[in-house]
């Protein structure tokens, strides 16, 4: 009796909020007051400067993939082998951005924030991946740019989201080869040079652990292959020399004043809890599990512990290499979802140990991504303290729900929400204690093709529908807009 009393209760209210549409409309405070959001005061504010932005990704949302000269990606590749991406399905279409980009800016807009980082598809530019550079790739982009800057919207640039032209692939196998380093050098150094002009910060390689990992290690991601350990690790190399590479040439060519750094899924480690001991194993964990990317990029060296542990399968490398690798950023992205390692003190070297996560960690529809806020907190302040960095950007953050459709047509993504919440309420703990993280960029702005995931997971504040492509604004939106307008959470 009682559980049929409120089952039905509960059906009630839920049919009520619905009736009341709550989802894509700006959130109206509790308390009655009617000022616009922006004049609210937020208990818990972010700096007066800080950066609010979204991501995309060109290959997750672009489409278009055989139009105005674009060559093929590894991607497409990729996604067109039986098998590969879970439903089946590939990014030909995707969000049909490349048509549709004017409204996407539109979108953008509405938000309220004042920044977008999305990509810029390397095939496009240089459809063979070096050599002759294909301008009606790159006229997409200058068109994106002055949209957004039209609407008063910074661009802040990726260079490299796993789009690799498979003509590289192909002639040289892709990353196993520093020809790829070298030809990506060139296209950075091209494309800074024409829309540097516009684009004062460009961020070089997305996720270099991921996608080489993934991708050239366990052959879940393009182009699919599993090297042994000392060919990755050359890989690797060569991964962190075209950064290098790219930093020297966006210096040459673009304009004075350019900005430029990685965006990297930084090995992201949380004390088990909060004590000194734990801390400081966490700062020297940060540095030994990221030292073949982030390490070596921003020490100009490969730790000791990282050689040792690699032993005959550690990289070659020359000094002046290394010299490139190390050259100086303006900023370091950090992609942070979920914490992947706890850290605790050990009396054992090398004084720090990583603790077994248990089966029953709570996470979000996507199941890598574990609910720990926490470490948006931690990660940028350990990461600042140990290689001692004054500009910091959360290049992604942000989750996966599922996202429904309600029959009132509306998403009311509870759970997003709640991640948000929580995320950005560590964020803003680690600004108000000093630590330099000057913006935030969430990801995504719409759902997209998710890789492997295809169109089965969703990471957008906006829903799309994509037989239609019509875009809706979920709940989160509204969250996201709020939190934007008052540049801070809480009421
Ligand atoms: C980030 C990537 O690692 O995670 C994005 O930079 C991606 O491109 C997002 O969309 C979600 O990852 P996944 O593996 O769940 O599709």
């Amino acid at each position: 009796m009682f559980s049929g009393f409120s089952r039905r209760h509960f059906a009630k209210l839920t049919g009520l909020s619905a009736f009341f549409g709550l989802a894509a409309t700006p959130a109206k405070p509790a308390d009655g007051d009617a000022r616009p959001a922006a004049e609210r005061h937020a208990p818990f504010p972010f700096p007066n400067d800080f950066v609010w932005g979204t991501a995309t990704s060109s290959y997750q949302i672009e489409g278009a993939v055989n139009e105005d000269g674009r060559g093929r990606s590894i991607w497409d590749t990729f996604a067109h082998t039986p098998g590969k991406i879970e439903d089946g399905s590939n990014a030909d279409r995707a969000n049909d951005h490349y048509h549709r980009y004017k409204e996407d800016v539109g979108l953008i807009r509405d938000l309220g924030v004042k920044a977008y980082r999305f990509s810029i598809a390397w095939p496009r530019v240089f459809p063979e991946g070096s050599g002759a550079a294909n301008p009606k790739g790159l006229d997409f982009y200058n068109r994106l740019v002055d949209e957004l800057l039209n609407n008063g919207i910074e661009p802040y640039a990726t260079l490299y989201h796993w789009d690799l032209p498979q003509a590289l692939q192909d002639r040289v196998g892709g990353w196993q080869s520093s020809d790829t380093s070298k030809a990506f050098g060139d296209y950075a150094g091209y494309v800074a040079e024409r829309l540097s002009d516009r684009v004062k910060n460009i961020f070089t390689l997305n996720e270099a652990g991921r996608f080489l990992n993934f991708g050239y290690g366990w052959g879940i991601d393009a182009p699919g292959l599993k090297l042994p350990l000392g060919e990755l690790n050359q890989a690797r190399h060569h991964v962190v020399l075209a950064h290098g590479l790219a930093v020297q040439a966006i210096r040459a060519k673009a304009r004075a004043g350019t900005k430029v750094g990685p965006a990297e899924n930084i090995a992201a480690c949380v004390p088990a809890f909060d004590t000194p001991e734990h801390v400081r194993a966490a700062e020297m964990a940060t540095r030994e599990l990221n030292a073949g990317f982030l390490g070596v990029i921003l020490e100009g060296k490969y730790t000791d512990g990282f050689l040792e542990f690699n032993g005959k399968d550690a990289p070659k490398f020359t000094a002046e290499e290394l010299k490139i690798i190390g050259a100086k950023n303006d900023f370091v992205g950090l992609n942070i979802y979920a914490p992947q390692f706890y850290i605790a003190a050990s009396d054992r070297k090398p004084g720090w140990s990583v603790l077994p996560i248990p089966a029953s960690f709570p996470h979000m529809n996507s199941e890598w991504l574990k609910v720990g806020p926490e470490v948006i907190y931690w990660a940028p302040r350990l990461a600042a303290k140990v290689w001692d960095i004054d500009t910091i950007y959360i290049s992604e953050n942000g989750t996966s729900s599922e996202d429904k459709l309600g029959p009132d047509g509306k998403v009311y993504d509870l759970d997003r929400i709640m991640y948000l919440r929580n995320y950005l309420s560590q964020l803003q703990r680690a600004t108000s204690e000093g630590v330099p993280v000057k913006g935030y960029f969430l990801w995504s702005l719409m759902d997209n093709f998710e890789w492997i995931f295809g169109f089965e997971k969703r990471f957008g504040v906006y829903r799309v529908d994509f037989e239609t492509q019509a875009r809706v604004a979920k709940l989160s939106a509204s969250f996201f807009r709020d939190v934007v307008a008052r540049n801070g959470i809480g009421v």
